[in-house]
Formats: structure tokens, C-alpha cells, sequence
């Protein structure tokens, strides 16, 4: 069993940053050969309980828990940085076109690999993605995720109308695949399912419907998708959608609001949208990269806080430009000093990294589980060099308390940081 030594960040309950300069973590295997934290604080209180054990010391690093990416979409590796003028011009000219090439199972396999690798080399170890409307292209990225013991979450676009031949589907079929595939990969390893309708514009009535009714029948299963991004959008949605109260409320009209239903993007929203969100238990994923890439608008922290709803961060590749938590978390400063209230609101290193870590998981429903360094969590956790390049290595060694620390990795952070991701399975766990 390997004991760690070195510094280490964690998170209390309440979202507190936690940090140990000298720390420790532990980790075991559980009765399914898992690996699990079984100890994690100050190297001095937690060592003697550890004696004899073989040590790894890692001295100038910092161990902590993998990024969890609230919302991605594996088929648009290769979108990110398509310019154009907006969201709706954006799917047309080239996500959609782009997005019926994963027809092909072989090209899905390809794509997934490299998904998966960047992913984790990032530093990414738990992810709710979009795969396209191919059951091919979700068979080919939960088995690329399962080759990799990562804990993965998508499932088949739906979208049966106002979409080009390539990428439209059926109703009738569409809800078929999407119970079959629920059936083969949910629960199995570490991935699961989430029912994917693209988003109220692209799905008929009946699509909508028949996916409310799998939402209910298979309760642990996720929901995804996206709403409240562009106004031209909202105004589609709107007409198409007259009798439901606003655009989100079209979701719940159809019964996919409930925890474990994820919406990304979730801007331009008033407070009853808000008081929704918060009483069905559904939760944002906030995607700034994509929201300022795509000129999309800026996600209201302030307005989410006050009604009290969940959210977590997500980098939304392709209309997000990187795979990188911390381009994302960076983002999302950014987002909350320019917000469309004005307020200039200064989000903390420590509040950040948590919505790209335990808050994500939160919003997931999978808390104490993933992305976060409690004892009984999945061991899935990064090695961290704070010296990665020459500039970071000057930063850091003046930080003189670690929001200044945290800061300095989220402002001139990136995948160079991320030395090791180590994965919650044995094979990986003993390597590190
Ligand atoms: N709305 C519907 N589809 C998409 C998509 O692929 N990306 C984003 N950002 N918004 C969407
Ligand atoms: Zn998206």
C-alpha cells in the first residue's frame, strides 16, 4: 500500500481549501481492488499509523484531486477554435458537419483515444461528456474510457429535427438506442449514463418526452444538455415552445429536471429559471471559455448564489478552447469580474478550484466519491509540479499563503503542471 509524502490539497464539507505543506496520503484497494483514500492530512499527526509502509516522497510537489469536467464534448476535438458568428452559425457551419463523420466506428475508436489521453494528461479524471447522435460514437468512448479506468459519463445525442441529414435521428429509434445503451454501459466499471438531448430546438415534443420517460424510469441515470446560452437560441426555443413558461422550464415541462441533470451553460436566466433549477435539484455546468470563445454571455454567480443553486466548472470543447482546468478556472475569474451584474466580484483561488474539483462532483451527485482527497474517496489524484516553468517557479516560491499559491497556478498554469494523473485502479495507483 503506498503512502505519500508531500504537500497536499484537499476540501472540507463546506468547500474550505485544506492544505498540508508536509502532508500525507494514503491509499488502499476496497473489496472490488479499487484504490480508495484511506488517510489524508498532516504527515506529523498521520505518519505513525503508517509505519513501515513503503513511502513515496515527492518533495517540491503538490498532491491533489483529479479535475472533474463538468461538461465536454468528445466529438469536437477538433472543432475548438472554429470561429463564427455565434452559437447557431457555430453548429451549423461546423459542429454538425463535423459531428456526422463519428458515423463511422473506427474514426469514433481514433477520436476517443486521443479524447481520453488528453483528458488525462491534463489532469481530468472524471468527466460528463457528449458523445454525437451515433450509438457507434458512445460505444467507442466508454470503451476507451473502461481500457482506461476512468470514470466517464455520456451518452447519444437526440436530435430528431432541425438538424442536417448525418447527425438528424429518429424518434422512434433514437429512444430505442439510447435504452439499449443505458442497458450495456451503465454502472459498468466506473461509467455511467446520461440521457442526452442536444438541446429544446433540436428535439421534437415526442423526443422530449420519451426521454423524460427514461429519466424516470432509469433514476440514477444522468441528463445533459445544454440551455439559457444565446439569445437567438432562447428565441428559437421560445417558439418553438410557446405554451412552456421559459426555455428551461421546456425541460421541466418534459420531466428532465431532477438531481443528476447537468445544463450547461444556463446564462441568461431570471430568477424563477434560478428557483427551478434549485427546487428540481439540477445543476450548471458554467462553461466560460465557451462563453466568451462563442461571445455567448457571462454566467451570474451572484444571481446563482443569492437563489442557491449547484454548479460546477466545465470547458465545453469544441466552443470551449481548452482542455486545461486552469484556462477554465482563469476564465471563470475573468467571467466573475465582468459578469452581466457588474458587481466586479472576485472569485478566490481556493472557490474555483473547488468548482472544478469536489463542487463539480457535488453537482454530479457524485460527492465523496470523486474530486476530492477525503478518506473514502476514488483515489484518482494528480502530482503537481508548482515549478513548471521558469515563471511559475518564481511565482510560486514567493507565494506567501496559499491563495497566492492557488492563484499563481491558475494564472499561469497548464497542462505543463500536471506531472502525474494517477487513476483510482490499482494498475495505476502502484506506479505513481
Ligand atoms: N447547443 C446545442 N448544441 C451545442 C453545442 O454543441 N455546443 C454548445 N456550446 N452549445 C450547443
Ligand atoms: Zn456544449
Amino acid at each position: 500500500m503506498p503512502v505519500y509524502r508531500s504537500a497536499l490539497l484537499r476540501f472540507a464539507d463546506d468547500g474550505t481549501a485544506l492544505y498540508d505543506q508536509d502532508g500525507l496520503l494514503a491509499v488502499g484497494p476496497d473489496a472490488e481492488g479499487r484504490q480508495r483514500v484511506l488517510a489524508a492530512g498532516a504527515w506529523q499527526s498521520l505518519a505513525p499509523q503508517f509505519a513501515g509502509e513503503p513511502v513515496v516522497h515527492l518533495p517540491g510537489r503538490i498532491l491533489a484531486p483529479g479535475f472533474v469536467d463538468l461538461h465536454i464534448h468528445f466529438p469536437q476535438t477538433d472543432v475548438i477554435g472554429s470561429p463564427a458568428d455565434g452559437l447557431l452559425p457555430w453548429l451549423e457551419n461546423y459542429t454538425f458537419p463535423h459531428e456526422s463523420r463519428f458515423v463511422d466506428p473506427g474514426y469514433s475508436a481514433q477520436v476517443a483515444e486521443f479524447f481520453v489521453a488528453e483528458l488525462l494528461r491534463n489532469g481530468v479524471t472524471t468527466a460528463l461528456a457528449f458523445a454525437t447522435s451515433h450509438p457507434a460514437s458512445v460505444d467507442a468512448l466508454f470503451a476507451e474510457a473502461q481500457r482506461q479506468q476512468m470514470r466517464l459519463i455520456t451518452g447519444k445525442v437526440l436530435q430528431d429535427r432541425h438538424s442536417p441529414d448525418g447527425v438528424r435521428d429518429d424518434t422512434v429509434q433514437s429512444l430505442i438506442d439510447t435504452e439499449a445503451l443505458i442497458r450495456r454501459w451503465h454502472g459498468v466499471d466506473r461509467l455511467g449514463y446520461a440521457i442526452t438531448p442536444r438541446f429544446a430546438p433540436t428535439s421534437t415534443p415526442e423526443q422530449l418526452r420519451g426521454a423524460g420517460e427514461l429519466a424516470a424510469r432509469y433514476p440514477d441515470v444522468w441528463i445533459q444538455s445544454h440551455v439559457a446560452e444565446n439569445l437567438d437560441e432562447i428565441r428559437w426555443a421560445r417558439e418553438l415552445f410557446p405554451a412552456s413558461r421559459s426555455y428551461l422550464a421546456v425541460y421541466d415541462d418534459f420531466g428532465l429536471m431532477r438531481e443528476r441533470a447537468v445544463y450547461a451553460h444556463c446564462i441568461h436566466f431570471n430568477d424563477d429559471d434560478r428557483a427551478l433549477m434549485r427546487d428540481t435539484g439540477a445543476t450548471a455546468a458554467v462553461s466560460p471559455t465557451s462563453n466568451l470563445f462563442l461571445g455567448s454571455g457571462f454566467f451570474d454567480y451572484a444571481g446563482a448564489d443569492r437563489v442557491g443553486f449547484g454548479y460546477g466548472l466545465a470547458s465545453d470543447v469544441g466552443g470551449g478552447t481548452s482542455f486545461s482546468p486552469f484556462k477554465t478556472m482563469m476564465a471563470a475569474y475573468y467571467v466573475g469580474r465582468e459578469g452581466q451584474t457588474k458587481q466586479g466580484l472576485s472569485l478566490s483561488p481556493q472557490q474555483l478550484w473547488w468548482q472544478h474539483t469536489a463542487g463539480a462532483a457535488r453537482a454530479l451527485g457524485l460527492e465523496g466519491v470523486v474530486g476530492n482527497l477525503q478518506p473514502g474517496c476514488e483515489a484518482d489524484f494528480l502530482v503537481l509540479n508548482p515549478a513548471a516553468t521558469p515563471l511559475l517557479a518564481r511565482k510560486t516560491q514567493q507565494a506567501r499563503n496559499l491563495e497566492e499559491l492557488l492563484f499563481a497556478l491558475i494564472v499561469l498554469g497548464d497542462d505543463r503542471v500536471v506531472e502525474q494523473t494517477v487513476i483510482s485502479q490499482a494498475k495505476y495507483g502502484s506506479r505513481a
